[in-house]
């Protein structure tokens, strides 16, 4: 059975990071909360500790791991050859979403953190928790999202519990993420720097500072992936998603035409939208709240999950600031669907 420990920040947190830190250090791992999603942390120094994160996840182990430090002199040790505007970065954005890849200092963090690759992707989360316990362990760690492979990255205790109870020893509940969606990652090897992964730290944000930089979140088939995650089937809900526009009456169309061929039909879509005949409709905030969108749209995905809709339609968002990450990840839920009445 898996031990849930409550972390907030009313209380004295020592003895919940004690507990955390004793396992970490036995070579076990912990899910705690991070500002994007629930990771799942190994000390990213020991190699069976590291092993144990993609046995519990039951994903392939040749996908790099992002190392979480608890502050930003410690980039020092794992990485090499820092340029200027990689520091930059860090200063404008650490602590924060931003995960970025880096020429990896050898023979420091395990191996199978960075299978294949001279690289390290690292980042210091902003959540107190996730801080509190990189402090109290003083060390790096390795953490993937506490998901099981292929369902939506956790965005709740109760979502890491859902999926990993009797896998893991301990979950350090802090409540509900605030991002709600990976971090971006960026890797700084590459000339222009390269986005793999779009997140919290929006595209924009990112230029402002170091200039441009390009797009690199689809991968060629014939081409060794730069983020070898990125050939994974992620985010995707059990039932085939459709992504569709935020037009209430095109939607209540589809969900007639798809009851028609007598399917189940689930909707993920804004606050305001009134579908009457959807059979489920989880909202993911007002219209074009982007922030709320990426805050939800992994709970709505997982509650879709747990209903017996054989189709789900998703609303689509702009591409403006977060929505990028948004869309990036309901494409990929969706494999590219989208739905359009005839
Ligand atoms: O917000 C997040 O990033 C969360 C929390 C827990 O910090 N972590 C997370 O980890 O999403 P994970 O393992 O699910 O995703 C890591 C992504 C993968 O797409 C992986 O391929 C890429 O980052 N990545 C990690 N290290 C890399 C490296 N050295 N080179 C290229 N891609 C890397
Ligand atoms: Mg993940």
């Amino acid at each position: 059975e898996t031990k849930v420990t409550s972390v907030d920040n009313f209380m004295d947190n020592k003895n919940n990071y004690k507990q955390a830190v004793d396992i970490l250090r036995d070579g076990d791992v912990v899910a705690f909360p991070t500002e994007t999603v629930y990771g799942l942390g190994a000390l990213a120094t020991n190699e069976q500790a590291v092993q144990k994160i993609f046995k519990a996840k039951g994903r392939p182990s040749d996908n790099p791991l992002i190392v979480h430090i608890g502050t930003i002199e410690d980039v020092q040790k794992y990485a090499s050859g820092i340029t200027e505007d990689a520091e930059k970065l860090m200063t404008a954005f650490w602590p924060g979403p931003l995960t970025i890849v880096l020429h990896k200092t050898p023979g420091v963090i395990a191996p199978n953190v960075t299978p294949g690759v001279e690289t390290v992707g690292i980042r210091m989360p902003d959540h107190p928790v996730a801080l509190g316990l990189l402090r109290a362990l003083g060390g790096p760690l390795a953490a993937p999202s506490a998901n099981r492979s292929g369902k939506p990255s956790p965005t709740e205790a109760a979502h890491v519990h859902a999926d990993l109870n009797g896998f893991i020893p301990l979950i350090l509940d802090g409540g509900q993420t605030g991002v709600g969606v990976e971090s971006t990652v960026l890797d700084m090897t590459v000339t222009p720097p390269a986005i793999l992964r779009p997140g919290g730290v929006t595209r924009e944000m990112i230029e402002n500072v170091i200039g441009p930089v390009q797009m690199e979140s689809k991968v060629v088939d014939d081409q060794a992936p730069r983020a070898p995650g990125m050939k994974y089937m992620h985010y995707a809900p059990s039932a085939p998603l459709f992504v569709i526009a935020p037009d209430e009456h095109e939607i209540r169309k589809a969900v007639a035409a798809l009851q028609n061929e007598g399917e189940k039909v689930a909707v993920i879509g804004p606050d305001e939208f009134d579908i009457p005949d959807a059979d489920w409709y989880f909202a993911s905030g007002p219209l074009h709240d982007n922030e709320k969108m990426a805050a939800n749209l992994y709970r709505a995905l997982r509650q879709c999950d747990l209903t017996d809709a054989n189709s789900i339609l998703a609303v689509e968002t702009d591409m403006t600031g977060v929505g990028a990450a948004v869309m990036n990840r309901l494409t990929k839920a969706a494999d590219g669907k989208r739905y359009i009445n005839k």
